[in-house]
């Protein structure tokens, strides 16, 4: 990825994460974001580069207005506490944003017009007359999230939108039947209006060149080249009143769609903080910018941010930017987030009771550049947070600083008794720069706690405890606890950009200001240190039980009506729902699982992770799509007998139709298997 380095060697860089819609709460989910978001930040910032980082709520939309509208409150109010709230759940996880702002503010209105109006002039937007769904009652067009009925497949009653939860058909949501508004109840009926297009098609040359140079990572690049062959659409970019957000120039009743404007919203955050700060903003955003701009997103909202967004500011003659960082979503404990199971965690409801740096401490150790998902298993936050933290890194500085203190008037030894091991500590500050840089945080965890382990082991062959009962070896014990706290010292100034807080607090113990990454070569001698405090306590059992309890006793307290209406739909096919429930028994009891035989698997063209089977299922065959490719050859699965789900509903896929579902166990990647029943297995048989 090319970065481009200014005349005093300083990079000048932008840095947004994705702005959190204002009707609902940041939960760990959304951390996962911010707090790798910050890292790099405060990474970029210790390294001396001119580094803002900028945010916002993302204000506008038909939930918000709903919302607003349900607590009887204005949506500006809604969206004013709701920043107050975020902010606050922010600052405490000491993610720290240069400007927060709001995408409803006169700074976005400005932007939103001005791209608008430059790519109508250039002729990218369309108009046309569409129909939609509507609710007589209530006097609006609903959204398809909006529209409640049975499933047209299955039957299943109280399905919203345009996919069944129980059998995972996809249908558009006037198949619906008995389909009601879920804003009054009333029946929707059909009714036209004129809606304004931006003509994505116009850019797919560009794009296809942008998408492929280096401004993505490799899987996203790969999945957008598959998007091209299913052909670039217009894209509907406005909205009918009664809507939230900021009216079309020239055009009554008719309002931009929250994914246009919320974008825009970071350079309208930029330019407001530009505004008080006196930086040079068309430095950032002219066409042919020399800085450097990078979003980053989850992998859900990777559709406007690869292929819109870069769009759009080319359209409109801004620069695009260098990169679009995405990650996984947040699993815990190896599922989904699930109110029921209370592992749908707000930020304030872990604030309640743990520490924010256990959660960016394990974010960090778990975190790298790809798109895979990440796991917070609550066992081993827990031990991995004690082991590394309490246990290694504060471990190196309490064993040391009573010494120091009582022995040697807090003054550290004028003498740096082990040249060569300090000097190993200075040399990893390389590697470890160059993993942040990379966003490859677990690597430089690892690298940093590989020298915890040194300077553990140092200080354990030393041992100042018994030296300090011999006669005459003062001096050793006063080297030795000297040596040990300036280790500590470049072990925190490595982990500064993902526990700042425990950095301030040793920097204060080691009596030293605010350090960068220069500082880390001259070690401290003669030098006098501070009490030490502890600095971290143990992650208790009982207190992470604690969360868990409260964020099932917060499921009694909200209805349940938000997994449904609180966020807007997203287009990319690489959606994650971050919310599952339990299934009843009934459920349970109509899923069909059958043996059959693998009697043909193939590579499908294209696909990345799907073999294609044929499956017999005792004189009937069927034809399934298996994510599996990872793990197995086509030809080892010849003639296997595997469990399939034998009454899944066909659905189609890129590359044809499914007809059912095989099952298969495992971590993913290599190490997934399918069910392999006993030699006894006749394929047709039912599995009980
Ligand atoms: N408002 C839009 C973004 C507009 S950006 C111009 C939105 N908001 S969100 O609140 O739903 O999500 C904000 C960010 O948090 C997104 O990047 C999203 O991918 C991320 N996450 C939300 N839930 C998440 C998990 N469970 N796990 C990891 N990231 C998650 O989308
Ligand atoms: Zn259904």
């Amino acid at each position: 990825m090319a970065t481009q380095v200014g005349s005093n060697n300083k990079r000048k860089i932008l840095v947004t994460s994705a702005l959190p819609y204002a009707n609902g709460s940041i939960h760990l989910g959304h951390l996962v974001e911010y707090i790798q978001t910050d890292i790099w930040v405060r990474f970029q910032k210790m390294q001396g580069n001119e580094c803002y980082y900028v945010c916002a709520d993302d204000a506008h939309g038909t939930p918000i207005m709903l919302r607003a509208q349900a607590e009887g409150i204005s949506p500006e109010q809604l969206i004013h506490d709701t920043s107050i709230e975020h902010q606050a759940d922010f600052k405490d996880f000491s993610v720290k944003f240069d400007n927060y702002y709001s995408t409803h503010s006169n700074e976005n209105r400005f932007f939103a017009e001005t791209i608008y109006n430059r790519l109508n002039d250039a002729g990218h937007i369309s108009k046309r007359v569409i129909s939609q769904a509507y609710d007589p009652e209530k006097e609006m067009f609903l959204p398809d999230r909006f529209i409640k009925g049975e499933c047209p497949k299955c039957g299943a009653a109280d399905q919203y939108g345009d996919n069944c939860e129980a059998c995972g058909a996809t249908y558009s949501p006037t198949e619906l039947k008995n389909a009601v508004s879920a804003v009054s109840g009333a029946k929707p009926i059909e009714k036209d209006s004129e809606h304004y297009f931006f003509k994505l098609p116009d850019f797919e040359s560009m794009l296809k060149q942008w998408t492929a140079s280096g401004h993505l990572q490799d899987e996203v690049s790969n999945k957008l080249q598959e998007w091209f062959e299913s052909g670039l659409q217009e894209w509907d970019i406005s909205r009918d009143a009664p809507y939230f957000g900021f009216e079309i120039p020239n055009s009554r009743g008719k309002f931009f769609y929250v994914w246009l404007d919320a974008p825009i919203g970071y350079i309208a955050s930029f330019k407001n903080l530009c505004d008080k700060q006196g930086i040079d903003f068309d430095a950032f955003w002219e066409s042919d910018s020399q800085t450097e701009l990078y979003h980053f997103i989850g992998k859900d909202i990777i559709y406007f941010h690869g292929l819109f967004w870069p769009a759009i500011l080319h359209g409109a003659g801004f620069r695009t930017p260098t990169a679009i960082f995405s990650h996984g979503f947040l699993t815990v404990d190896g599922q989904k987030m699930s109110k029921s199971r209370g592992t749908f965690i707000k930020a304030r409801t872990y604030l309640d009771e743990l520490n924010p740096e256990y959660l960016r401490y394990y974010y960090a150790a778990k975190l790298g550049s790809g798109v895979t998902d990440l796991d917070l298993n609550l066992e081993d936050f827990r031990l991995r947070v004690n082991s590394d933290l309490v246990g290694k890194v504060v471990n190196i500085a309490s064993r040391c600083a009573g010494f120091i203190k009582k022995k040697f008037n807090s003054t550290l030894s004028d003498n740096l008794s082990e040249a060569e091991l300090f000097n190993q500590f200075v040399q990893a500050a390389d590697p470890i720069s160059e993993h942040y840089e990379k966003r490859e945080f677990s690597k430089a965890v690892r690298e940093i706690m590989a020298l915890a382990d040194l300077a553990n082991q140092y200080i354990d062959e030393k041992k100042p405890w018994q030296m300090i009962k011999e006669e005459g070896r003062e001096q050793e014990v006063h080297d030795v606890c000297s040596m040990g706290l300036n280790l500590f010292r470049v072990l925190i100034l490595y982990l500064s950009p993902v526990l700042p807080v425990m950095a301030e607090k040793s920097c204060d113990f080691l009596n030293m200001k605010n350090v960068s990454w220069d500082d880390i070569k001259t070690p401290l001698t003669g030098h006098k240190i501070n009490k030490f405090k502890p600095l971290m306590m143990r992650v208790e059992e009982d207190k992470v039980q604690a969360v868990i309890e409260a964020s099932k006793e917060e499921l009694k307290l909200i209805e349940d009506k938000e997994s449904s209406t609180s966020k807007e739909p997203s287009t990319s096919p690489l959606q994650t729902d971050p919310i599952s429930e339990m299934i009843n028994f009934d459920d349970f009891a109509k899923i069909d699982l059958r043996i059959a035989k693998i009697i043909k698997a193939e590579h499908v063209e294209k696909a990345d992770k799907l073999l294609q089977l044929t499956l017999d299922l005792g004189g009937e065959t069927r034809n399934v799509f298996a994510g599996i490719k990872s793990a197995y050859k086509p030809e080892d699965l010849e003639g296997k007998l595997t469990v399939m789900v034998a009454n899944l509903a066909p659905r189609k896929m890129r590359f044809g139709v499914s007809e059912g579902m095989v099952l298969a166990a495992g971590p993913g990647g290599e190490d997934l298997w399918i069910l392999n029943p006993d030699d006894g297995a006749q394929p047709g048989m039912k599995v009980k």
